[in-house]
């Protein structure tokens, strides 16, 4: 399939290149490609830079964000929350309409250092404001409960634990779980909470995420739901 990764840093990739093993046919977008192939510097977290990590992909491409909607058949958002809705418009609305965005970003504010806050919570999420935005488009939020590496090898955390998708389209969802499937997650593990609305739970769970992570200082942990 060809997939849209909205999303240079290390969610987006962690996907590409995750996406390429599995032999789709990946572009990565983002706002500037210039400007995004020019930075020479490691990341805040001091992995290297982009086009140092794009050099060992053959196969995956870059492009704007437009560029990238254009191709994708499928539409993955991992840009960062506050720049998301931003992040959409310059894909346009034309390359989004009628195609599933599996969207993984969390709206968290890091404007004020650790902990983040939520710029969206309670009464509104960032995937219903994208839902919202683009009615055209089939929404499904999942994997932003976890990180990068885990969404893509779910067996980095031993055992079973457990990943959700919400949605409102139920013919988008299923081909979110194949996607996930194809990532190593099980079936019995993944849990469909419903329509977009149920998406609150999962960005509002990233603040506890965010909390663990400070105490266990890494991301590797993943929940398992215990009824
Ligand atoms: N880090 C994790 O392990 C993890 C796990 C699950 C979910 N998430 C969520 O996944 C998303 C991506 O996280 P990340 O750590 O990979 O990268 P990030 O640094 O949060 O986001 C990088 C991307 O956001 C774009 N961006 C930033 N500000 C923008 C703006 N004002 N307008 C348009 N685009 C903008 C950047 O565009 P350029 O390429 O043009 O610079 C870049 O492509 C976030 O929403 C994050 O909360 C992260």
């Amino acid at each position: 399939m060809k997939i849209a990764v909205l999303g240079t840093g290390v969610v987006g990739q962690t996907l590409a290149a995750k996406l390429s093993e599995l032999e789709h046919e990946v572009m990565i977008g983002c706002r500037n490609t210039t400007e995004v192939l020019a930075r020479n510097k490691p990341d805040n977290f001091g992995r290297p830079p982009f086009k140092d990590w794009l050099a060992k992909y053959e196969d995956i491409k870059l492009g704007t964000f437009g560029v990238a909607a254009e191709l994708g058949e499928l539409i993955i958002n991992a840009t960062n929350g506050m720049g998301t809705m931003e992040a959409l418009k310059l894909a346009g609305e034309k390359n989004l309409s009628n195609k599933i965005i599996l969207d993984v970003s969390n709206p968290l504010d890091f404007s004020k250092g650790f902990p983040p806050s939520l710029f969206v919570c309670n009464t509104d999420s960032l995937a219903e404001q994208i839902q919202r935005e683009y009615p055209d488009a089939k929404v499904v939020k999942s994997l932003n409960t976890m990180n990068a590496y885990v969404i893509t090898n779910p067996s980095v955390v031993p055992g079973d634990h457990n990943v959700f998708v919400n949605g409102n389209d139920e013919s988008a969802k299923a081909k979110v779980k194949e996607l996930l499937n194809s990532f190593g997650w099980k079936n019995e593990n993944i849990i469909d909470m419903g329509d977009i609305k149920t998406a609150r739970g999962t960005e509002m769970y990233v603040f506890f995420w965010a909390m663990l992570y400070g105490t266990f200082q890494t991301g590797n942990f993943n929940i398992k739901i215990m009824k």
